[in-house]
């Protein structure tokens, strides 16, 4: 199993971002989690991040026939992007929508994904532990 998990702009920030909302852990640590967690699973994964929404829109496209799931936290682009959410819809794989945080419980602006009417899961609101829902979700 080819796993693809993408990550959005400011990500690469967290640790020294907002610790009170994003916790301590840097996006290098959650990497690591994420790859311990997949090879309990036999699975492979692919962790990229970037704060570029074309960059992001690339990666989508590249992955076509090429991953057996997606799992992206598309930050901000979450509640802005009809971009990442029309790359997406190119894809016929699983897809996993993930945060740190839970957006619902936060900023009114936050409320909107347009990444949730394409995604299959959304595990948000636990911190790094929703990417490892994520995985298991996929293993699954
Ligand atoms: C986030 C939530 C988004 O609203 C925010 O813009 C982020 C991070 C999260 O993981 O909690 O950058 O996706």
């Amino acid at each position: 199993m080819r796993l693809l998990i993408l990550n959005g702009p400011n990500l690469n920030m967290l640790g020294q971002r907002e610790p009170e909302i994003y916790g301590h852990d840097t996006l290098a640590d959650i990497k690591i989690l994420c790859e311990q967690e997949a090879e309990k699973y036999g699975a492979t994964i692919d962790f990229r991040q970037s704060n570029h929404e074309g960059v992001l829109v690339d990666w989508i496209q590249e992955a076509l026939g090429t991953v057996d799931g997606i799992i992206i936290n598309a930050a901000a682009y979450t509640h802005t992007s009809v971009a990442i959410h029309d790359a997406l819809k190119l894809l016929s794989c699983p897809i996993v929508e993930v945060h740190l945080s839970d957006p619902h419980t936060r900023e009114e602006f936050r409320h909107k994904s347009f990444i949730e009417p394409v995604a299959q899961h959304i595990f948000k609101g636990l911190g790094k532990d929703s990417y490892i829902a994520a995985i298991k979700a996929l293993a699954a």
